[in-house]
């Protein structure tokens, strides 16, 4: 099985800052094509550059089909632009997704945008639950699980995101709190072609702080216990990811610990050849 690494932007980078992110970002990969074969690269950008990295690296990839065609001495005329759309969709190494998501398809809901719009500028993910969206925007376990529906609806696959403050870790209670937490915040009666669970401590986004190799290891067990027990008739696949100062240093560590199918980067993923470093 493939891990999913996932690099989660935030509210960061602007048109110039994306470009350079993928220039660097496609340095990286070209070379290494071997080891981008184990891994799903997942890239979440704020909302309005999903488009447009999918375009930039469109335009980039035609070119550079163009000129391998013309390199092989074959006729570019033979091809048409449908094939080299396709040719060039085909080898992009990385996947798209979005951070947040409403979970109604359309409405008076100023500011939001949902599912279904985010499926049709070609993402296939969405981070629902961010443990930033649950503090500053009030989401409930009740409305990230209406949000992972409306995801599964669209064809799309939540990351749906988990994790503990520093108080219920001091309390030893984070275990109970993060099976109440995927008990409402994943949504009853719903079957997932795949679902993505992101166990991240609340008290490790963003500050250097990462739980010991154990303590992943227990919450990854958890949270694979619960997701197996309730098997097929959840998903067809599941995902368990670590998310929390994740980085270059301690990215291979933390992917080889038992139950860790991948991992949800935030700082770390800023900077496209150190994303590159921790994929590979
Ligand atoms: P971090 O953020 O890697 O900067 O700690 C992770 C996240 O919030 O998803």
């Amino acid at each position: 099985m493939k891990k999913i690494i996932v690099a989660n932007w935030k509210m960061n980078h602007s048109f110039e800052e994306a470009d350079k992110w993928l220039e660097a970002f496609i340095d990286g990969y070209l070379g290494n094509e071997e080891s981008f074969k184990n891994i799903e690269a997942v890239v979440c950008p704020p909302l309005f550059l999903i488009d447009y990295l999918d375009g930039q690296f469109l335009d980039g990839a035609i070119d550079a089909l163009e000129e391998s065609v013309a390199a092989k001495e074959r006729k570019l005329e033979d091809l048409t632009s449908e094939d080299l759309f396709k040719m060039a969709l085909e080898s992009r190494p990385f996947s798209l997704g979005a951070q947040n998501c409403h979970h109604e398809n359309a409405g008076s809901f100023t500011g939001d945008v949902s599912a279904r719009m985010v499926r049709d500028i070609s993402a296939s993910y969405v981070i629902v639950g961010h443990s930033e969206r649950r503090q500053y925007h009030f989401e409930s376990d009740e409305m990230v699980a209406r949000k992972a529906e409306a995801c599964a609806a669209q064809g799309l696959v939540p990351i749906i995101c988990v994790g503990e403050n520093k108080e219920i870790r001091d309390e030893k209670k984070h275990l109970e709190f993060i099976y109440q937490q995927m008990l409402y915040s994943i949504p009853r009666g719903v079957k997932f072609e795949r679902l993505v669970i992101a166990y991240e401590p609340v008290w490790s986004i963003g500050t250097g702080l990462v739980p010991s190799v154990v303590e992943i290891a227990e919450v990854a067990q958890l949270i694979k216990k619960i997701l197996t027990e309730k098997g097929q008739s959840l998903a067809k696949e599941f995902f368990v990811l670590y998310g929390g100062s994740v980085s270059e240093e301690n990215a291979k560590e933390i992917l080889a610990i038992e139950n860790v199918d991948g991992l949800l980067v935030g700082g770390a993923s800023l900077d496209g050849s150190r994303f590159v470093k921790i994929c590979v």
